[in-house]
């Protein structure tokens, strides 16, 4: 095999997730022969997300494969502070195009704020790389037609990164589901909670802005909508859905700008010292002069406008219906998802409180036991339980594994996800009126 093939192929194993080119590659080339050039991967948005998962996380565990070749970000003093923090020499830029340009990368990972992530991957795609996004693909519809048409005109392609599916629980879910444990499913029930720490969190960042996240319905709830649509392996057709912000916000009696400054520091339970964290300091306090952005914001500020208390019924072209809630002040954290099935009922209940943790995926059959499910992976170190880890693995060393639990979530996943979050904010904008996928793009 020449240098040139090599290139190709391994270039293109990664960025087609190996799968696809498994089946046609000939037996007698062995990707693990020679020393294969490493995929060139391009971020754009190098805060927590950027710095840290996609960029110490891959250099200290992928470096054999990828190259961080470039850094973007519109905070010129953020985008410094992460190549510090990666420990990388690669350029930086605050330009895209000219990042692209330069650097000549096989994949753009894009890690900016939600509702800024359809423009780098549109552009991503024009300009002749791969892209890669964390979730959530995109924050209202226009952006999802907008992200769809540029594929259809490129051959490369888009990955959502939703290291929600490599949970081992979801894993487990989706393997019994498979095998058909429970029969049928008719309908889901799944509850997100959010304590008064990270659900608090949100109310404090740029989050906390719908132009921003497309509210939790699509920041925070796509991934739990991907794993729904993964899991149920239907589509979703409509969604009716209620929201309120009735915490957070306006409903206080005082509030400030940020915590650093502010004089209720004593009496308010959500007062936060960001200055404790030294990762913090560098990308966000220290960076603040270039674009303002406050990491401790104030809970209680009153240009809060998305929700904090959310109930959406989806329907699936199968017929099954979903019911989801998400509530964002509880004093603990965890799930409740029950799947119920013609043959049975699967329980997946987590629950993180002060002194008390349980994780549980139980299967119940009909007219039978109800039974702890205990053969589940082993949790890996690293972030959100080592999904970080299981899904860089899959997607940056995917050639020596196979994908038969349908890991890998592409495109069609990343907007079905987002649309019922951007469905279900509409729905609450026009007074629960149903909203049907169908006419919001054309899938
Ligand atoms: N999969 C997960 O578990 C997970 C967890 C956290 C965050 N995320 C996602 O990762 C992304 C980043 O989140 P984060 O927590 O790192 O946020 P962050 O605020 O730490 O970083 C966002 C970065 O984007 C930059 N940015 C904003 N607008 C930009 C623009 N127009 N062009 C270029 N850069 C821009 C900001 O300056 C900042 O550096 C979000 O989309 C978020 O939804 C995913």
């Amino acid at each position: 095999m020449t240098t040139k093939d090599s290139t190709i192929t391994r270039r293109a194993f990664i960025a087609a997730g190996g799968a696809a080119l498994a089946a046609t590659a000939t037996p007698f080339i062995s990707l693990q022969a020679a020393p294969q050039p490493r995929l060139r991967m391009a971020i754009v948005g190098t805060g927590n997300r950027g710095s840290l998962t996609w960029g110490q996380d891959v250099v200290k565990g992928y470096s054999d494969v990828v190259e961080i070749v470039g850094l973007c970000d519109i905070n010129r003093k953020r985008v410094e502070a992460a190549k510090k923090l990666i420990g990388i020499s690669a350029p930086t830029f605050v330009d895209f195009d000219r990042m692209i340009q330069e650097t000549r990368p096989d994949t753009v990972m894009v890690t900016t704020v939600d509702g800024t992530h359809y423009r780098y991957i549109v552009r991503g795609l024009e300009l002749g790389a791969d892209v890669m996004t964390e979730k959530p693909l995109c924050t209202d519809e226009q952006q999802c037609q907008a992200i769809l048409d540029a594929q259809k005109k490129s051959s490369k392609r888009v990955t959502v990164t939703f290291n929600a599916r490599h949970a081992p629980e979801a894993k487990k879910v989706k393997q019994l589901l498979l095998e058909k444990a429970i029969g049928d499913v008719i309908s889901v029930d799944f509850h997100e909670y959010l304590d008064t720490s990270h659900g608090a969190d949100y109310f404090r960042r740029w989050h906390r802005l719908k132009e921003n996240s497309g509210t939790l319905l699509v920041h925070k709830a796509s991934h739990h909508f991907d794993l729904a649509n993964w899991w149920l392996d239907s589509k979703p057709v409509e969604v009716t859905a209620f929201g309120d912000l009735k915490f957070y916000g306006r409903n206080n009696s005082f509030r400030n700008t940020h915590c650093r400054v502010c004089p209720f520091k004593q009496q308010c339970k959500f007062y936060w010292d960001v200055t404790q964290n030294p990762q913090y300091v560098k990308l966000y306090t220290e960076c603040e002069s270039e674009d303002g952005y406050l990491r401790d914001g104030c809970v209680w500020r009153e240009d809060i406008n998305i929700y904090d208390t959310m109930s959406v019924v989806v329907k699936y072209e199968n017929g099954v219906y979903l019911t989801y809630t998400a509530n964002t002040y509880l004093p603990y954290e965890g799930q409740a998802i029950s799947i119920n099935g013609r043959r049975g009922r699967l329980d997946y209940n987590e629950v993180k409180a002060n002194g008390f943790a349980n994780n549980e995926v139980r299967l119940t059959r009909s007219f039978g036991k109800s039974e702890v499910v205990n053969d589940l992976e082993k949790p890996r170190a690293g972030g959100h339980g080592g999904a970080d880890n299981s899904i860089q693995d899959l997607i940056f060393r995917g050639p020596q594994s196979s994908d038969p639990l349908n890991l890998r979530a592409d495109l069609r996943a990343g907007a079905l996800s987002s649309l019922i979050g951007i469905a279900a904010r509409h729905s609450i904008e026009r007074g629960s009126q149903a909203i049907k996928i169908q006419d919001l793009v054309k899938l």
